[in-house]
């Protein structure tokens, strides 16, 4: 029997944080009728820094109650870290599309003219062997000289609530790619973590204008387009927000988060 897709399922987006807006971004160019749900695990945040267990746990749990609740037509998990960890086990426990964020190496590869690629994640996603394989199937040839940057999370969370990002934490980023053997012919970064986007200009201007950064964000778009189909959607989509975590803190982010079309949001 066919499933029938409820005219008003959202798309479910999900993230630990903010991250996952830079995917939502993009969806809404690609989609620009769809409803989508943003879910951000507030209460987990960050993600970087658990074991692959409690990651894989958290999340394939959430998404199960979350889409016994909201009933989307598709999710995606707008977070590499918990793509990397638990992208299978969502798959198993959901019967609806699961679209999941792959660090961009691929298109990494094809770009870079030095032949070695820097990938900025979590300390959780750079040591996955997801990420090996995509190195080993993609960057044949390549340098790819990896650096977990858990410092880059919080200032990508301070400036979406309209707070200064702290010029540190850049530094600190750039300095650990660049300080590895081979890190000054890093003319290519792969932001592979999505809240990383978000200080794109910040990074831009620490890296310099002989390096270009790139991220998912836009190719998962167009995957989740293709799986919508010719999905119908209504007439007044409506793009709403939930937070696990602390209604005071989510509200700051209101502000911002109306650039992005979503004026409302509940705790789950
Ligand atoms: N946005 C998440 C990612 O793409 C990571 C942030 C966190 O540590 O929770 O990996």
């Amino acid at each position: 029997m066919t499933e029938i897709t409820a005219v008003d399922a959202p798309i479910l987006i999900f993230d630990s944080g903010v991250g996952g807006l830079t995917v939502l971004a993009e969806t809404r160019k690609a989609l620009p009728a769809a409803p989508i749900l943003f879910a951000s695990d507030q209460a987990g945040l960050p993600y970087g820094s658990k074991s692959e267990a409690e990651i894989a746990a958290r999340v394939a749990g959430l998404l199960g109650r979350m889409s016994e609740r909201y009933r989307p037509r598709l999710v995606c998990i707008a977070c590499n870290t918990a793509s990397t960890i638990a992208l299978d086990m969502v798959r198993e426990v959901l019967e609806i599309p699961i679209v999941g964020t792959v660090p961009a190496i691929k298109p990494a590869a094809a770009l870079t003219r030095t032949g070695t690629i820097g990938l900025l994640g979590t300390q959780a996603t750079i040591r996955q062997s997801y990420v090996d394989r995509l190195e080993a199937q993609f960057a044949v040839g390549k340098v790819l000289l990896r650096h977990g940057a858990p410092e880059l999370v919080g200032p990508a969370e301070a400036k979406m609530r309209g707070q200064p990002v702290d010029p540190a934490a850049i530094r600190s980023a750039v300095d650990g790619l660049r300080g590895q053997p081979g890190g000054d012919r890093i003319d290519t970064v792969v932001l592979a973590c999505t809240h990383f986007p978000l200080l794109a200009k910040e990074l831009s201007a620490a890296f310099g204008p002989d390096v270009q950064l790139i991220d998912g964000a836009a190719g998962i778009a167009r995957r989740i387009a293709v799986l919508c189909g010719d999905n119908a959607f209504p007439p007044a989509p409506r793009i709403r927000a939930v937070t696990t975590g602390d209604a005071d803190s989510f509200g700051q982010l209101l502000p911002h988060l109306a650039t992005y079309g979503i004026d409302q949001f509940d705790q789950f």
